[in-house]
């Protein structure tokens, strides 16, 4: 179904007034829109995307929720395109080989394709974005590209979250855990409720398993090597096995390493951004491994989002 047109004003502004707001952190404040919550500035960027990016066939798109691995995936696709692209990942951070839609390409103060390694070739373009499934379908399937989908333990994903939006440039204010929790099992964060999000590309990968690979990040943690291998042969440059291949294969999982990729320079900086996002380059990099909820989440706490992720993932065939 296509999502409703988002409100604008004559003067081409968004018209919020139609739309519920709800606090987030600090000043920060997201607005719901097609069932789904978003910081304004993503909103605005998210309707020129709808109005304006046209995919073209071959291009790859990575999407995701906020937190669940997408920079490592970023970093996977491009060097899995590109074939051994260390020179590349060991100098650029992942985010600026391979831009956000909603965040690098289009939205205030943005590159352009051309300005970004992963969408210089117009051949092979690989790009990502958060938006839901629910809204970007009608973009997504206006062409025959191909979506990769990756998606994490929720309570992970929490975690994760409340360790990153405090890094913020702009919202420094600190954030409870016990916030960070009740705002994750209302589902108001950028591009929630989690659970919808996940199940709108799930669903469609069981649709179009050809064109929709989902992908889950302990997956990916626990045997990275088959599945970049699953991952290339869905995207139609597979490793065909001789020894050169399996030698580049094995470089890609290794460059790709948290241990590696937290370590590059360029990985570790404080200065640089994601187009208007303003979280320093060095907060996609935390602690990079599965079940860390555990340190930080009380039983209590963990019950309550177990309870949601089984209401919500019931009958749908996916379950953490
Ligand atoms: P943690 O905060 O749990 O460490 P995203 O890229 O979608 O924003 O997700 C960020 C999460 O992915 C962070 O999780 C980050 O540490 C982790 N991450 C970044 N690079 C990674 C890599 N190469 N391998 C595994 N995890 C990685």
């Amino acid at each position: 179904s296509k999502p409703c047109t988002i409100p604008v004003m004559e003067s081409g502004k968004i018209d919020y007034s139609f739309l519920p707001k709800e606090k987030f952190r600090g000043d920060d404040y997201l607005c719901q829109w097609n069932g789904f919550w978003f910081r304004q500035p993503f909103l605005e960027a998210a309707h020129q995307v709808l109005n304006h990016y046209k995919p073209l066939p071959t291009d790859t798109v990575l999407a995701s929720y906020p937190k669940t691995g997408t920079t490592w995936l970023k970093a996977l696709l491009y060097s899995i395109i590109n074939r051994s692209s260390r020179d590349s990942i060991l100098t650029n951070h992942p985010h600026m080989l391979v831009p956000t839609l909603e965040i690098q390409l289009y939205g205030p103060k943005t590159g352009s394709f051309d300005s970004f390694a992963g969408t210089a070739n117009s051949s092979a373009r690989i790009l990502a974005t958060h938006l839901p499934y629910q809204v970007i379908s009608g973009t997504i399937n206006s062409t025959d590209c191909r979506v990769v989908y990756i998606t994490r333990n929720p309570k992970d994903t929490l975690v994760s979250s409340w360790h990153f939006y405090p890094k913020s440039k702009e919202v420094k204010d600190p954030w409870s855990l016990e916030d960070a929790v009740e705002k994750f099992c209302n589902g108001v964060g950028n591009c929630g409720p989690y659970y919808d999000h996940v199940l709108g590309y799930w669903k469609e990968s069981l649709e179009r398993p050809h064109k929709v690979f989902f992908i889950t990040y302990e997956e990916l943690k626990s045997d990275t090597k088959t599945h970049v291998k699953r991952l290339a042969e869905f995207l139609g440059c597979p490793f065909d096995g001789d020894g050169k291949e399996e030698d580049v294969l094995d470089e890609i999982v290794s460059s790709c390493s948290f241990e590696k990729m937290s370590n590059y320079e360029a990985n570790k900086s404080d200065d640089g951004h994601m187009g208007w996002l303003k979280f320093p380059l060095s907060s996609f990099f935390r602690q990079g491994g599965t079940g860390d909820h555990k340190n930080y989440l009380t039983p209590e706490m963990i019950n309550r989002v177990d309870k949601i992720t089984a209401e919500k993932f019931h009958g749908s065939g996916f379950m953490y």
